[in-house]
């Protein structure tokens, strides 16, 4: 019987719980930091933080896991794969040289210059009098940039030059993203649909997964401040057969190959965020870890065993493993605290169903478990509901159903979540 470990807290985290959960040679599942709805699935761990990556390790060590997977940005970019590594213990996940595809924009930009994987164009800044000047020459809408990790929220589209001026001094200096300013990209606006695509990857071999499409913007009709994400569908009915293949070619393999000729083989999910432009699909971000809430939507149509999977990507025997897919569609509607991504409320007791039907699920993403036992909200998107269903149309209501189900003080969601993916299906 094996011992896991999980660093992170999320919707995202509770889900790979839950999946790992069906390897009937799981004993124990710790979670570190854990939540309170994922405390029903694992052994949570509140003290030890997913930045903390001495206790970690320590932790490991002290509780003898066979498997770690390190889901979240931060601690990937802290090297804590390396750190696992080095103490003998198995996991899943990029290591800190690898995670430079999401924690870098500027690498990431690099890297697709130089391996002539299709972006958007761009420059970077670490000048803000220099960023100042280009922008005089340039054409608007046009899109900025912080270099580092910003909580999906350093990217800012300015329509003219005024909020351009305006974007370079809010990330260059004052700084509203940290030292995550300290560089800037400057790119090229694109337009056309959005398309996640979550790969397995062990550096070499690949398997993507189902597509999915995220609605990052707080309000309905994609109206709003940036969002973690408000929902997700999955498959994305934009993400054609032809168009994967494209991908493959243009996209997922050259990038695994630069990755390993920059001495840094990426072994882990990657998320290709992509843009299917005009001009062909272009990669808008890398995403060095599993999407939160894409994972919610993804990896309850995963047919093959997760644990078995992850392990494969850690001894680099991917390309030998057949990874099997469930066909129908799932839905997953976030269930925020009003007032996110700004000012929230903590603290609101959580009002659950007795039972939910066979095809949802709620994934906790914020929320704890008070001394007396009770759930309450303890961050700004509380939880998914995720549907899962032979039609997106039917994961859709099963899921909005049951999102009427949850009662908490302040609950904010979008009513909108699939209605472009919908119309998108007829059409
Ligand atoms: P990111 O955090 O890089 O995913 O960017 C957040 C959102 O900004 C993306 O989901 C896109 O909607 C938008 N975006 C980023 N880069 C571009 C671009 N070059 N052109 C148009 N939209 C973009
Ligand atoms: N939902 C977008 C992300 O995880 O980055």
């Amino acid at each position: 019987m094996m011992n896991l470990l999980v660093v992170g807290g999320g919707g995202r985290e509770h889900t790979i719980i839950k999946k790992l959960r069906e390897n009937p040679g799981v004993e124990t599942i710790y979670a570190l930091p854990g939540n309170g709805g994922i405390a029903a699935d694992a052994v949570c761990v509140p003290e030890i933080g997913a930045k903390e990556i001495d206790k970690i390790v320590d932790f490991a060590k002290s509780h003898a896991i066979d498997f770690a997977v390190v889901a979240p940005d931060d601690p990937l970019a802290l090297g804590c794969v390396d750190r696992l590594h080095e103490a003998g213990i198995p996991c899943f996940g990029p290591d800190a040289k690898a995670a430079r595809i999401e924690a870098s924009k500027v690498f990431s930009k690099n890297l697709m210059k130089q391996y002539g994987i299709p972006t958007a164009r761009y420059e970077v800044f670490d000048d803000p009098v220099k960023a100042l000047a280009y922008l005089k020459t340039a054409s608007f809408p046009i899109v900025v940039k912080a270099d580092g990790l910003a909580l999906g929220k350093g990217v800012l589209i300015p329509q003219n030059l005024r909020e351009a001026e305006a974007a370079v001094k809010s990330i260059m200096e004052d700084k509203a993203f940290g030292d995550s300013g300290n560089e800037i990209v400057i790119e090229e606006f694109l337009t056309g649909p959005e398309v996640s695509v979550l790969a397995f990857t062990d550096g070499t071999a690949i398997a993507p997964m189902v597509s999915s499409m995220d609605h990052k913007r707080a309000g309905d009709g994609d109206t709003g401040l940036n969002t973690g994400g408000m929902g997700t569908v999955a498959p994305n009915p934009c993400y054609t057969p032809e168009i994967a293949r494209v991908c493959m070619e243009t996209i997922f393999l050259p990038t695994l190959a630069a990755m390993r000729a920059e001495g840094c083989p990426f072994k882990g999910c990657l998320y290709f965020g992509l843009m299917l432009t005009p001009d062909g699909p272009k990669v808008i971000e890398y995403n060095c870890r599993f999407g939160d809430p894409e994972t919610q939507v993804v990896l309850p149509l995963l047919k093959t065993d997760l644990l078995t999977v992850m392990q494969a990507v850690e001894q680099e025997t991917l390309g030998a493993l057949d990874v099997a897919w469930h066909s129908g569609a799932a839905a997953c509607v976030i269930l925020a605290s009003g007032g996110y991504p700004e000012h929230y409320e903590k603290g609101k007791v959580l009002t659950l169903p007795a039972s939910t039907p066979e095809n949802v699920t709620l994934y906790h993403a914020g929320d704890k478990l008070t001394e007396d036992g009770h759930l309450v909200t303890s961050g700004g998107r509380v939880l998914g509901v995720t549907a899962v269903a032979p039609t997106l149309q039917e994961a859709l209501k099963d899921a909005y159903q049951a999102a009427d189900t949850v009662a908490f003080e302040g609950k904010y969601l979008r009513t909108d979540i699939g209605k472009r993916a919908l119309a998108a299906l007829e059409g």
